[in-house]
């Protein structure tokens, strides 16, 4: 990890305008400056950048964000990559990989053993005969590292002759202590090497060459720089592929390899676990889609729709491709070929076509559970926009009212108690005055500090704008509120662009008079509808008072006129 102190470092030396214009030549256009924009295609400027907010918003493709954040874009580069550029660029020093400095050794003892696997490879004919039955290619196997892990403790006494002690060998997982010594952890395996996202090799899946030995798979143990949850198998080799291809997610090393070998090379596979939601938010990253390629078994349409979960909950949109039954991807690439995969890509399923497909879908009963399987799936999304284009969806589908799908997916929020339960899915947009208050909160601490006073989230009409208050409240009383720190701290792409766009409309500060006027005014709207929500259902008490509480508002908006 590189230190916070650095990022912040950075940040306080790097003029956003400096730097872009590097990239492409601003104009200064009143207080901002203009562009044509780099990420999309357009023949007048919309690209604007602040550098008073040190942020950058396009208006017509909506990318946004900070310094950080375009160079990642623009380059096509990870965080800590950009970090590291920027640092180069302003003649800071900072360690440049991501994992810590004093797990060299590991990775030196890593490095190691992967050369030494892959020189053993060559050496062995039943190794290089399994590949070869396989349908590997020399260059995926170079690019890839595969290897070979022969019997006998050789690793164990060869690293040991260059200088790796016990000790580190253990920790990088590669040899275990026993009673009557130190052993290889792998013997008579095929050897995958696993890298992290800048292409250190951190940990090792191996395979069996033999099918009748049992575990088929053997994996590095967790060590201090391989954490299964956290990596993914080929990320490094398809990192590049994801901006302009959606990740494919397949089961296997295998399927994985054998789609690279046709030409597919936005693939990855989980670590032999289960996908994870830390593996889900390193694919964001990319793509905001992600595309599953399981089994066509019982197993792997269960796994699938564990992964659908956790795409979900993260906004990463799932979409699955249903191979014929017994095959995987391996065995579908090599018996069919690459068109044939790409075309079954041109159609992949949303998850509700796939639940529906995988389902008894015959009778009313059925069709009932099955709606409630698919409200389930809906119901952990909270990007609203997202979330109402998928009831839209299953209202048509199932013929069922809209309105009855937003009742179930509240009831379902509510128990789980996550989100308020009112409002919680609004079909109209955001109102003006919402959108003017937001604008000024999310830019001036001093503000939000005053809305944070007066106005509950609960106040704020949709989902998108009670996470955009919530994290402008989170932020405002840390000194984290700079927009550009605030705008980098957020994962969700679409409240980004939201928060970087609403940076962009104000044009002047209102006075604090105005702006408390403002803010009062929107909050006795707010508690005006609470007020003939609650008389329409009959709460005598409550209606009154909310309406005391309405004409309090009222009074003070007029004695502040004075
Ligand atoms: N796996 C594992 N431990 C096991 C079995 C599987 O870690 N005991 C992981 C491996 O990463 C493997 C993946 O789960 O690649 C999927 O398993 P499987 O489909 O059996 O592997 P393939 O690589 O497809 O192997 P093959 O095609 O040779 O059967
Ligand atoms: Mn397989």
């Amino acid at each position: 990890m590189i230190k916070k102190e650095i990022i912040d470092q950075i940040r306080e030396r790097a003029d956003i305008v400096q730097i872009i214009s590097e990239y492409v030549p601003l104009k200064k256009a009143g207080k901002y400056y203009r562009a044509l924009c780099p990420f999309h295609s357009e023949k007048s400027p919309s690209f604007y950048v602040s550098q008073e907010r040190q942020i950058y918003h396009c208006f017509g493709c909506e990318a946004s964000g900070s310094v950080f954040t375009f160079i990642m874009a623009y380059e096509k580069i990870t965080f800590p990559e950009a970090i590291k550029k920027l640092a180069e660029k302003l003649g800071i020093t900072i360690q440049t990989e991501t994992i810590p400095y004093c797990y060299q050794p590991l990775l030196d003892a890593c490095e190691f053993a992967t050369n030494f696997f892959s020189a053993e490879l060559r050496k062995s004919n039943k190794a290089m005969e399994y590949v070869k039955k396989r349908k590997i290619n020399p260059d995926t196997v170079a690019r890839f590292r595969l290897g070979y892990a022969p019997s006998g403790n050789v690793l164990f006494g060869t690293a040991k002759k260059h200088g790796f002690s016990e000790e580190i060998l253990i920790k990088a997982g590669l040899i275990v202590k026993k009673d009557t010594g130190y052993y290889d952890w792998f013997y008579d395996r095929l050897i995958f090497p696993v890298f992290s996202l800048s292409g250190k090799v951190i940990g090792f899946g191996a395979r069996v060459l033999d099918d009748t030995k049992e575990p088929k798979y053997l994996n590095s143990p967790e060590t201090k720089i391989f954490k299964k949850s956290e990596n993914l198998y080929g990320l490094f080799q398809s990192k590049n592929y994801l901006y302009n291809n959606p990740p494919i997610l397949v089961e296997g090393n295998f399927d994985l390899l054998s789609l690279v070998n046709h030409g597919i090379n936005n693939v990855v596979a989980p670590l032999g676990t289960a996908f994870t939601n830390e593996q889900a938010l390193l694919l964001r990253r990319f793509n905001n889609r992600l595309i599953i390629v399981f089994d066509a078994d019982d197993a792997g349409k269960n796994a699938t729709l564990r992964v659908v979960e956790t795409c979900l909950k993260v906004n990463l949109e799932p979409q699955i491709l249903t191979l014929p039954d017994n095959f995987d991807p391996d065995k579908y690439i090599n018996a069919y070929g690459k068109e044939s995969f790409n075309n079954l890509l041109k159609s992949p399923l949303d998850f509700i076509d796939f639940l529906i497909k995988i389902r008894n879908f015959n009778s009313i009963f059925t069709k009932q559970v099955q709606l409630k399987e698919i409200l389930d799936y809906i119901s952990l999304m909270e990007g609203n926009m997202t979330q109402e284009l998928y009831l839209n969806k299953v209202a048509e589908v199932f013929k069922v009212a809209k309105e009855n799908l937003i009742n179930e997916i509240r009831k379902k929020i509510s128990n789980r108690g996550v989100l308020p339960t009112s409002k919680t899915v609004k079909t109209a947009g955001t109102n003006i005055i919402e959108g003017q208050l937001l604008a000024l909160i999310v830019n001036i601490p001093e503000y939000a500090l005053m809305a944070k006073q007066e106005l509950p989230l609960e106040a704020f009409s949709s989902n998108e704008t009670q996470a955009i208050a919530q994290i402008v409240y989170n932020n405002v009383e840390s000194n984290k509120c700079s927009i550009a720190q605030i705008i980098d701290s957020i994962e969700d792409e679409g409240l980004k662009k939201k928060i970087a766009n609403l940076s962009f409309q104000i044009t002047a500060q209102p006075r604090r008079e105005e702006f408390e006027q403002k803010l009062i005014k929107f909050k006795a709207s707010w508690i005006y509808q609470k007020m003939l929500i609650a008389k329409k259902q009959g709460d005598e008490a409550l209606s009154a008072k909310l309406s005391l509480e309405h004409y309090e508002l009222r009074k003070r908006l007029t004695q502040n006129k004075k």
